[in-house]
């Protein structure tokens, strides 16, 4: 396919220049030009798409306990901010809904990248599917909802037919033309660390496109792009720009 969206993403948010997953993130990357984003989106104990990274709260927040057996109300209260400094302070987790219009609003494009807790895939992507449906009517560019699983795939694909998807893997598979064809994904997303460059030519040409994550070092960006991928996801906003070129 042709890659209609941003190249160059920041990954989580803002990269590594704000707390990940965080409205503060997302405002960040776009004052620093960005114009697509990735962040993690994960159900709450009581089915509210949120964005948050791990399964846990510990590291995010410095609360104990499971994104997954935590109710929103409870989640809203957590700073997700003041781990990265005294600056963040006061960041909430937020819903996917809160970021969805914010991404609208300042113009950014999303990569949704579903990641639901152990047991939640189907629920989470089909809540992702449903809300994204609904969060970005109208917009020029739908956001592309993604997962590392197959059953967030399936069933965000029933919610939202037609939203692109696509395919996150570590290192791309021998077999990587199955589950990009059973889903009906548009791109295969990659760690760029792992990538090879006869397979991402291989997958460009049966029509696909790449996207890699995260890629923090310029050779390694200008490496990549010239191997034809579409797309890289940066922590390094203030080293990899919007407007990186090879
Ligand atoms: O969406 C790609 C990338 O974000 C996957 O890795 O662990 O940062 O979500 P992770
Ligand atoms: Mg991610």
């Amino acid at each position: 396919m042709r890659w209609p969206y941003p190249r160059i993403v920041a990954h989580r948010g803002g990269g590594g220049l704000a707390p990940e997953n965080t409205l503060a993130a997302i405002r960040l990357g776009a004052s620093l030009g960005f114009r697509g984003v990735e962040f993690d989106l994960m159900l709450s104990g009581d089915g509210t798409p949120v964005l948050i990274h791990d399964e846990t709260l510990e590291r995010t927040t410095g609360a104990k306990g499971e994104v997954a057996r935590t109710p929103y109300a409870e989640l809203a209260k957590l700073d997700a901010g003041a781990w990265r400094g005294e600056r963040w302070r006061g960041e909430r987790i937020p819903t996917f809904r809160d970021a969805g219009k914010l991404c609208r609003t300042l113009g950014v494009w999303a990569n949704v990248e579903i990641k639901p807790a152990k047991g939640h895939e189907r629920a989470t992507g089909a809540s992702a599917g449903r809300m994204a449906r609904e969060l970005w009517k109208g917009a020029a560019l739908a956001p592309v909802l993604s997962s590392f699983s197959v059953a967030a795939l399936e069933a965000a694909r029933a919610a939202a037919p037609e939203l692109p998807r696509g395919f996150l893997v570590d290192e791309i598979p021998a077999d990587w033309k199955r589950p990009l064809e059973s889903l009906e994904c548009v791109s295969l997303h990659c760690n760029g660390g792992k990538a090879e460059e006869n397979v991402i030519r291989e997958v460009r040409a049966a029509g696909y496109a790449v996207v890699c994550w995260t890629v923090n070092e310029p050779a390694e960006a200008r490496m990549l792009l010239g191997w034809g991928v579409d797309c890289l996801a940066t922590d390094a906003l203030d080293v990899i720009g919007p407007d990186f070129a090879k």
